[in-house]
């Protein structure tokens, strides 16, 4: 048997895991850009034929995608690119406040200083950062940072689940209102506080910079026609 015949069915896979991965970001790209906009009906087969590749790529992107909060599967329509609306943002703030105070107050007592150096290297990168989608990323990633180390998994997971969707209105409300919208001084603070075990301190920051961002989203909305 040669390598080939032995490789095949795992040369396959790779190609066939590349495919799905450079559609969803291509699809991803659009979507935040506004390309495609909310409510576009993203249909399989279509897709399929422009990117010349079989249904299964295309189904596991737009998989991906739903977990981004960017795609809705919607009976008897299929995928569509997700609505936003002011209302479901500030549901998205609503939710948040509900788990992310706890989430960091479980997780202070655990952080290690490698921990809290990781978080001060992303506020640098934050700073340092001019693409908007990845403003978005390292947003992401500061916060699950700081939460990461509570030991209430399912707590963790519906938190990132969230902070996905966010993703979303951030990249809009960041381009539209610019960068001064991401609350540096409060993502150090926070920091500060996590440093310090200061647990009451650390909630209230998680509290006051989400309810700013929901105003900011807000004002957002109302601003545009
Ligand atoms: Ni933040």
């Amino acid at each position: 048997m040669d390598l080939k015949s032995k490789l095949l069915s795992d040369l396959g896979e790779i190609q066939h895991r590349t495919a799905s991965e450079q559609i969803e970001q291509v699809l991803k790209q659009a979507i935040l850009e506004g390309r495609l906009p909310p409510g576009e009906v993203l249909r399989q087969e279509e897709l399929a034929q422009t990117f010349n590749v079989s249904r299964m790529p295309v189904r596991e992107a737009l998989k991906k995608l739903e977990a981004q909060a960017l795609v809705d599967f919607v009976p008897y329509k299929g995928a569509i690119v997700t609505q936003i609306s002011k209302a479901d943002g500030l549901d998205n703030y609503a939710i948040r406040l509900a788990l992310e105070p706890a989430a960091i107050r479980y997780s202070i007592p655990f952080l290690t200083r490698d921990d809290l150096q990781l978080a001060r290297d992303l506020i640098q990168q934050m700073h340092d950062e001019t693409e908007m989608d990845q403003l978005g990323v390292l947003n992401k990633r500061f916060h699950m940072c700081l939460y990461g180390k509570t030991p209430h998994a399912k707590l963790l997971q519906l938190v990132e689940k969230q902070l996905s969707v966010e993703d979303r209105y951030l990249r809009f409300h960041l381009s539209a209102m610019g960068r001064e919208h991401m609350s540096q001084d409060e993502h150090l603070a926070m920091v500060e506080a996590a440093t310090h075990q200061d647990l009451d301190r650390a909630e209230a920051l998680v509290r006051k910079h989400l309810i700013k961002a929901a105003i900011a989203l807000e004002n957002f909305f109302d601003r545009k026609p």
